[in-house]
């Protein structure tokens, strides 16, 4: 695969969370704009990322896709131009099944053809689902998929979307920059809604799916927890909290919501550039659980120069007055040998999503958090 790329998770944008296969020109060249006008990119977005739907439904007459004629009158390289234009990049989907999900043209078979494809249309990023499979094989099936894309000499970011049945996270490290670890995601805190390979799940179920997954995530190659909810449809405290959790996670930061009508309150949460910053931590790791005990979850994630996040969300459906108190617990991270010290060192405590300073880990930390919002912190040594 092309090894420079992803070196921190990737920020971007998807059709699918809110437009399905509804999507056209003008939408993405909209989004794009709003990228730019909303400090979207200042902050750090990137990838404009279409789903499934943007082909039409059959090859050409040389097996070669074709970008649907009503949907995309001009075609993908011209929306490559345009979004190049603003300074950012552009993604497309496929599927390594015979059609994709929703019954497009899949890649089986054809995938060389189609990496010179997107290469030819200056795609950046390639998110590459799992539908209409049979009985082939993920790894080699996607490892078929990073060659092609490799041969055709375009560095493009490889997203594989295998919904984590194959375990990705086992084989795909060198295959691909991202994979999905689960399901579908929803827009809701911890529900569920269908079962078996068609069961989306809220925020809180999408993480805890799976286990022992954070020691294979670091740069260029990271588990991702699907594309956000932030925006739709849940409260302004669980967006806060879902967005802090994906970076806590080091998940790829994939909007999902429609940013030409996005309130106010959604953007500002979305463009939290100190939270960000500790997504985007160069050392890559992975935050984990450290309790979540009396309805609080707590979560770490070391970060470069022995500084650390830190993360509280309240679980419960009313406000809680919260105290931890440094002194009575052992913070570590041992499968990166980390020890959040606060017998031996005093940290500045900083409030990333508030950005205000509260006080140091000589004293305990009280904070009131609302329902299903969060607090998140940055430890650094004084
Ligand atoms: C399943 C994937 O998990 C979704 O993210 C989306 O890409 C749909 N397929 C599109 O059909």
């Amino acid at each position: 695969k092309f090894e420079n790329l992803a070196q921190t998770p990737p920020l971007g944008w998807n059709s699918w969370n809110t437009f399905g296969t509804d999507i056209n020109e003008q939408l993405v060249k909209d989004i794009a704009d709003k990228f730019i006008k909303l400090g979207l990119k200042d902050a750090g977005y990137q990838y404009i990322v279409l789903d499934d739907g943007w082909m039409a439904k059959e090859r050409d007459e040389n097996g070669n896709l074709v970008a649907d004629p009503e949907k995309f009158p001009n075609g993908m390289k011209h929306l490559a131009d345009y979004i190049h234009s603003k300074g950012l990049k552009f993604g497309l989907y496929n599927c390594a099944g015979s059609q994709t999900c929703a019954g497009y043209p899949g890649s089986r078979g054809h995938e060389y053809q189609d990496a010179r494809s997107y290469a030819s249309w200056d795609v950046d990023y390639l998110k590459y689902d799992w539908c209409n499979t049979g009985k082939i094989n993920a790894e080699s099936a996607y490892t078929t998929m990073r060659d092609a894309l490799y041969a055709a000499g375009r560095p493009i970011v490889f997203s594989i979307c295998e919904w984590g049945d194959n375990e990705p996270w086992k084989w795909a490290k060198d295959i691909g920059h991202l994979w999905r670890v689960t399901g579908d995601i929803i827009n809701c805190w911890d529900c569920e809604v269908g079962h078996g390979s068609w069961q989306s799940s809220g925020v809180w179920k999408i993480i805890n799916m799976r286990k022992d997954v954070r020691k294979v995530a670091g740069p260029g190659h990271w588990n991702d927890y699907d594309m956000m909810e932030v925006g739709n449809g849940m409260t302004d405290a669980e967006d806060r909290s879902h967005f802090a959790m994906w970076n806590m996670l080091a998940s790829p930061l994939i909007m999902g919501n429609d940013l030409r009508t996005a309130p106010k309150e959604t953007i500002k949460t979305l463009t939290n550039t100190e939270v960000i910053a500790v997504n985007q931590d160069k050392l890559g790791i992975q935050g984990f659980r450290f309790t979540n005990e009396n309805n609080m979850e707590i979560w770490l994630k070391p970060l470069d120069n022995n500084e650390w996040a830190m993360t509280f969300v309240n679980m419960s459906n009313h406000p809680i007055d919260f105290v931890f108190d440094w002194t009575k617990h052992g913070i570590g991270d041992d499968v990166n040998g980390k020890w959040l010290d606060v017998k031996n060192n005093i940290f500045k405590i900083r409030d990333v999503f508030n950005h205000k300073n509260l006080g140091d880990t000589s004293k305990e930390l009280k904070a009131n958090i609302g329902a299903h919002d969060v607090v998140m912190i940055k430890l650094e040594i004084l």
